[in-house]
């Protein structure tokens, strides 16, 4: 066990939902927010499209709205990201927008009752102190004769005096997400971020604070944070216990406004994906990218109406649920998950049946069940053998669900069980 003290994750695990935000210069480009080192811009080059950098359409309020609808309980917003342009009225730099988006973003959120988190990037291809990497748009250049001048470690106070400004200038922050750190030897590691006094840093200002695990430094995260894929059987430590985890997840595979991508997940993926998480006591942090007016174009204004759609009639499976006790064995093509207050178990029917789920270990101990959608009642009833060639042979502990025969109007319909 590591000796690192932790921040409250108690909200955390209860809200299980939340917005995150790629919004930054390289909306504009509209190719993927790695496009800077993608296409080996070079920082005096990328540095122009500050000009055209102008969000005539931005309205904190109607973002903050949408993800309340969505029924997302918190934001992670990109304070700055790897290309190194601020979002905030900084101090530190005239690299930065012309408006103080974080002051706007946290006071609209906040305002809709959501908790706030702040990303910031620990990569920075802007600086002029950041030493040239692997990863940097001038690799192709003579490391050894960009770097003379660089100061790395001047690069890393830049950083603890950015942080201070995110962490005092903006109310109660809740979450501090940086990213990241990739220690191969022409890489990054912990000592180029100066991680451990960066981490002590960001506790002096903010003791509760959730921050993530991506400094390098392992056993010091809140929470783990898989991305780009479910981690289907969830996240354990070395004793195997279940650990607070968040995956964070795109519409369509690319964090920053992709205006030529088309790889977007359709309504019952993103549902499932968020019921996946939950079902394995993981959250989700589901990414829109807003274009360079910013907006939520269409595509995620679409995306975020399925959630609302879903969540409106079923999100009790979800807030202040987790992964179901190991003495239910989840049946044939559904996800449990489980609200151990309450002791209500629900079922996600992924792939809708004929008739029957059959329910391994639940006979007698289900007082009631119905479909969370509307609240209405949902037959059960115990394998019997009547007619041979009309029910199927199962243990007798099983309980089954007899199900309407035409699915209910979800995506992915939800059975709630109220155990004795
Ligand atoms: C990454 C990427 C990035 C994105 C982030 C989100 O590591 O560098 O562009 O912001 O993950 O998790």
């Amino acid at each position: 066990m590591s000796n690192y003290q932790h921040g409250d994750s108690s909200w955390f695990v209860r809200d299980r939902f939340g917005m995150f935000i790629h919004w930054g210069l390289y909306s504009v480009l509209a190719r993927h927010e790695w496009i800077m080192t993608r296409e080996k811009i070079a920082p005096q080059d990328y540095e122009k499209y500050q000009e055209f950098f102008d969000a005539d359409k931005f309205d904190a309020a109607k973002w903050a709205h949408l993800a309340k609808e969505a029924g997302m309980k918190y934001v992670v917003f990109t304070a700055k990201h790897h290309e190194g342009f601020c979002m905030w009225n900084t101090k530190y730099t005239d690299y930065k927008a012309k408006r103080d988006y974080v002051k706007e973003i946290t006071d609209a959120f906040r305002k809709e009752g959501l908790h706030i988190g702040l990303y910031y990037s620990l990569l920075d291809w802007h600086h002029p102190d950041f030493h040239v990497d692997d990863n940097h748009p001038l690799r192709d250049g003579d490391w050894a004769e960009l770097n003379k001048n660089r100061n790395q470690s001047r690069y890393a106070e830049y950083m603890r005096n950015q942080v201070t400004e995110l962490l005092t200038n903006y109310g109660k922050i809740d979450i501090m997400w940086f990213d990241y750190t990739y220690p191969r030897p022409t890489g990054k590691n912990a000592n180029d971020w100066e991680s451990e006094k960066l981490l002590a840093h960001v506790r002096s200002l903010q003791p509760d604070i959730l921050i993530d695990d991506r400094l390098g430094l392992p056993g010091a995260g809140d929470f783990q944070s898989p991305e780009q894929y479910v981690p289907i059987n969830g996240m354990f430590d070395d004793q195997g216990k279940s650990v607070v985890w968040e995956g964070c997840q795109t519409f369509s595979g690319s964090w920053g406004y992709y205006r030529d991508e088309t790889t977007w997940k359709n309504e019952k993926q993103l549902i499932s994906m968020l019921v996946d998480h939950v079902s394995r006591n993981g959250n989700l942090l589901m990414n829109v990218g807003p274009n360079a007016r910013g907006q939520i174009d269409v595509r995620a204004q679409n995306a975020l109406k399925a959630f609302h759609t879903w969540m409106d009639r079923n999100s009790d499976s979800i807030y202040n649920c987790g992964q179901a006790p190991a003495e239910f064995p989840e049946p044939d093509r559904c996800r449990y998950t489980y609200n151990a207050e309450k002791k209500r178990l629900y079922v996600h029917i992924m792939d809708y049946p004929v008739k029957f789920i059959h329910l391994p270990k639940l006979a007698g101990k289900v007082r009631f069940a119905r479909l969370l959608g509307d609240h209405s009642e949902v037959l059960t009833s115990l394998p019997s053998a009547q007619h041979a060639s009309m029910s199927p042979i199962l243990p007798p502990d099983t309980l089954n669900l007899i199900l309407p025969s035409l699915k209910p109007d979800d995506q992915v319909p939800v059975v709630e069980l109220f155990l004795n």
